[in-house]
């Protein structure tokens, strides 16, 4: 099992893989059974004798474990910059053993984490004339964890840019790969420190072979580069969020995935190096334990150091509830929305009916009727397909000799691809699309209809000898619902801690335009041959380099403030999105739809710090010694019990009831002002859940000065049905700005 890019590229190629593979969500862990399975030993805060020393203390440990048969080799990589930990091969019976030294943290196997753009900016009121700090945003850099970059690519070019800012003391891996850095990727390292096996076809370099590396980049700090599209759609500038800012590239991701010792190693690079932001669109199923996770391990070590980590809340929506992946109090997770832009692929019958279908279809077949037939008409007999099997298109369904040369009506999504295999024109796919499901982006002329639509055209095709139709290059318009969750942005609740509500924010991850390497076909279907400057991809992959560029516009803007300001500035200044039309509500979409250009002025923000972040780790049952280990000072847990997780001071209010019970929560909560003016009346403005009280001490908050805290206190006390969630919000409004909070209550035994 390993970490993911959050990114699959088409909806039908996930679909093929699910039926045939069973490489998406495939479990087992790695490695070979002769020298052991890979391990991370975790050991917390950095050695404070300093590198030298921490890799002879790993050495010494791994003796000890190992014994007589010990080699240095067996060290596959030390952590040692930023905090303390390695990367070793091991039998149980070693593991065991080194779970139990002095020091250690926590040990865990070497799993893997799966990787799981023009429009997207000004759909979010984030237009290029917007009131920009070039010279401050040239400060900022941004450490890409994915798949590397194609550094040749225009929005990666440097015009303008001056050297790097002192503080960084990153550098770029040259030999023997030829990658060349500039002044806009300042940073390019590769990682593979437990597997010396690099795939074909892998660059052995920061260079992405991939594609997902370079889209999300180009998301997050790509230049603006005019005349962007995909075969002419989404035509328009390509820019990512802030275009001055710097990246730093640090490839995790190969072709057989993102090893966990990969990422760490990355991390303690990255926070070394001095990077302002971390953006990591992958992830994967893994432990509730924090530590256990190396997400989860990467940007605490990152908060310490005031470096904010943003990343991807997931593509498992559609497997319900507690779906979400990346759930630290620390890391600001990310779900994926729809935007407007939709792509219409009309459809015409011989009969002159039409259809607005919806795919990404380059092909222009140019308006010529082609005979149509059913996939349910035409089975592949010598096989033993059946009809109810053809409909579907399934993989060798079809008898050629039926579906030569026509198009083809397939009741299934694999339909997008198959018939064109077996000698078809083009398919017609009838299914109910799931809300936000990507446009379908086949190497052959394609249109996607509802179920509903589709018998439509089987009784026209029943009605006549001589079925035709055509299928038109797709033309792209408006869909008038965006934004809304998209149906495999993965859900809350937070799986390790209930009462903080996860994913945190929302931004647009469907059909998003951005670089690509020109030398990677545009879809990972097998029959693609289509290869493009810039690309569409989906997945909540998409929508945390958004934020991501949000965060850098807020830092260019705030240098100084913490890792929590910025992520309370973004989450609570949050365009407020529907229950009624997102199914999961604050459990799909956390705060809100983002709002890029709100995030600068937020007018107050909910603050925290390392200790902060402690005390709540000691509510969750992490002990004196655990967390001395893993923070920097002498922490010690004298507060206990769930009131820590109340008193955080997140952004968001959450709270887990047993269904029809009366439930009392206090939150106590800290806001800073942070307004332009010092002076600034609050008042809370508080839309309750239904069924549910919600009071606010004070009522209204005076501030005199700029970076003056003051206290509050929620209580929220009532009782909600079994598997429901309600809704609310607590606004702090001055008249200019609008503080806003989520409340969510629901039955903890949903
Ligand atoms: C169907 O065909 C595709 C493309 O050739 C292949 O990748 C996939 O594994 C096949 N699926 C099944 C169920 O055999
Ligand atoms: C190492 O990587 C290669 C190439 O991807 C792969 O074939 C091999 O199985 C990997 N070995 C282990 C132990 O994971
Ligand atoms: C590096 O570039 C030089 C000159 O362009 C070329 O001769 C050499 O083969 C390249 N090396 C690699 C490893 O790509
Ligand atoms: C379809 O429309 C074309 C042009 O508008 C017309 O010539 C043709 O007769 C129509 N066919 C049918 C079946 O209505
Ligand atoms: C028909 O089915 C058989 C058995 O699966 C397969 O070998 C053959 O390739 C199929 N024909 C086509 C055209 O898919
Ligand atoms: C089709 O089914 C028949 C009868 O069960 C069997 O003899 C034949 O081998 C099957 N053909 C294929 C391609 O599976
Ligand atoms: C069937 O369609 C073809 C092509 O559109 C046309 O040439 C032919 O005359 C039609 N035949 C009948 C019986 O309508
Ligand atoms: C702290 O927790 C760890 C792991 O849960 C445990 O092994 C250790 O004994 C605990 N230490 C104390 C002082 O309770
Ligand atoms: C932590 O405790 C040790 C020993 O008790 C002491 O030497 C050290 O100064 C303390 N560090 C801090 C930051 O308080
Ligand atoms: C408090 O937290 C513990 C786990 O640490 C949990 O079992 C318990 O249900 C929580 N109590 C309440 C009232 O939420
Ligand atoms: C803030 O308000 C106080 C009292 O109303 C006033 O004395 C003070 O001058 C104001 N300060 C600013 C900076 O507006
Ligand atoms: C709650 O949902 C679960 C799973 O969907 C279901 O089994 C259960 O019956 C539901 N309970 C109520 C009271 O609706």
């Amino acid at each position: 099992m390993a970490s993911r890019i959050y990114a699959p590229s088409s909806f039908l190629f996930l679909l093929i893989m699910i039926i045939s593979t069973g490489l998406i969500g495939s479990g087992g862990s790695h490695g070979n059974s002769d020298h052991g399975k890979s391990y991370i030993i975790y050991m917390g805060n950095r050695h404070e004798g300093g590198e030298a020393a921490a890799q002879s203390l790993h050495l010494n440990m791994l003796q000890q474990a190992i014994g007589s048969e010990f080699a240095s080799e067996s060290l596959l990589h030390s952590f040692k910059r930023t905090f303390n930990g390695f990367v070793a091969h091991l039998t149980d019976h070693q593991v065991s053993k080194i779970a139990g030294m002095p020091g250690v943290v926590s040990v865990f196997p070497n799993k893997i984490n799966k990787l799981l753009t023009t429009r997207s900016w000004d759909f979010m009121g984030f237009s290029q004339q917007r009131a920009r700090r070039t010279s401050l945003e040239s400060d900022v850099i941004i450490g890409v964890f994915d798949s590397g970059i194609w550094p040749a690519s225009e929005s990666f070019h440097d015009d303008g840019l001056g050297p790097p800012p002192a503080k960084w003391k990153g550098s770029c891996q040259f030999p023997p790969n030829n990658f060349t850095c500039n002044n806009k990727i300042v940073g390019a390292k590769f990682y593979r420190t437990s597997n010396s096996t690099f795939a074909a076809g892998d660059a052995r370099s920061p260079v992405d072979s991939n594609g997902h590396g370079t889209h999300v980049a180009a998301t997050a700090a790509g230049n603006l580069v005019g005349g962007a599209s995909l075969y002419g759609f989404g035509e328009g500038t390509a820019r990512g969020g802030v275009p001055s800012a710097r990246i730093a590239v640090y490839k995790v991701c190969w072709a057989d995935s993102c090893y966990f010792s990969d990422i760490l190693a990355a991390f303690d690079d990255a926070i070394a190096d001095g990077v302002d932001l971390i953006s990591l669109s992958l992830g994967a199923e893994i432990s509730r334990d924090h530590f256990e996770d190396p997400i989860a391990i990467g940007s605490f070590h990152a908060m310490k150091e005031g470096i904010l980590t943003v990343d991807s809340a997931g593509n498992d929506g559609v497997q319900g509830l507690y779906t979400v992946r990346n759930f630290s109090p620390w890391s600001l997770s990310v779900a994926a929305t729809a935007i407007d832009r939709q792509f219409f692929a009309q459809v015409r019958l011989g009969n002159n009916q039409t259809f607005q279908g919806i795919a990404i279809n380059t092909f222009d077949i140019g308006n010529t009727m082609y005979p149509i037939i059913y996939g349910g008409d035409a089975p592949n007999i010598s096989g033993n397909f059946s009809s109810s099997i053809s409909r579907l298109c399934a993989n060798n369904s079809l008898n050629p000799d039926l579906v030569r040369g026509k198009i083809v009506l397939c009741d299934s999504i694999v339909g997008a691809l198959v018939p064109v295999l077996a000698g078809a024109v083009g398919s017609i796919v009838a299914i109910d699309r799931p809300a936000g499901a990507p446009a379908e982006n086949p190497p052959s002329p394609v249109s996607v209809l509802t179920r509903r639509q589709g018998s439509t055209i089987l009784s026209y095709i029943r009605s006549t000898r001589n079925a035709t139709a055509t299928i038109s290059k797709s033309n792209v318009g408006k869909d008038e619902q965006a934004p809304y969750i998209a149906s495999f942005s993965s859900r809350g609740p937070n799986p390790a801690i209930l009462d903080i509500l996860k994913p945190d924010i929302s931004a647009p991850g469907v059909n998003v335009l951005a670089a690509w390497p020109p030398n990677v076909p545009i879809t990972p279907y097998p029959a693609e041959t289509r290869t493009s400057r810039f690309n569409f991809q989906y997945g909540t992959s998409m929508a945390c380099p958004h934020v991501t560029g949000a965060a850098a516009y807020v830092k260019s803007h705030h240098p100084k403030w913490s890792p929590a300001a910025v992520k309370s500035a973004i989450m609570t200044t949050a365009v407020p999105m529907s229950p009624e039309a997102n199914p999961d509500a604050e459990f799909a979409y956390g705060s809100g739809h983002l709002n890029p250009l709100g995030a600068i002025d937020p007018g107050l923000v909910y603050d925290a710090g390392e200790p902060d972040y402690v005390r709540l780790l000691c509510g969750q049952g992490y002990n004196t010694t655990a967390v001395q280990m893993i923070a920097r000072d002498n922490s010690s847990c004298w507060e206990r019990g769930n009131e820590t997780v109340w008193d955080f001071n997140y952004p968001s209010l959450a709270v887990s009831a047993t269904a029809e019970e009366v439930v009392t929560r206090v939150f106590n909560r800290v806001v800073t002002n942070v307004g332009g003016s010092g002076n600034a009346s609050y008042r809370a403005v508080v839309e309750s859940p239904e069924g549910v009280r919600v009071r606010v001490s004070p009522g209204v908050l005076g501030f005199r000065a700029v970076g003056e805290r003051l206290r509050f206190v929620v209580t929220v006390e009532g009782a909600v049905a079994a598997n429901s969630t309600v809704s609310g919000s607590l606004v702090w409004d001055d008249g200019v700005h609008k503080v806003r909070s989520p409340i969510v209550v629901f039955d903890s035994a949903m």
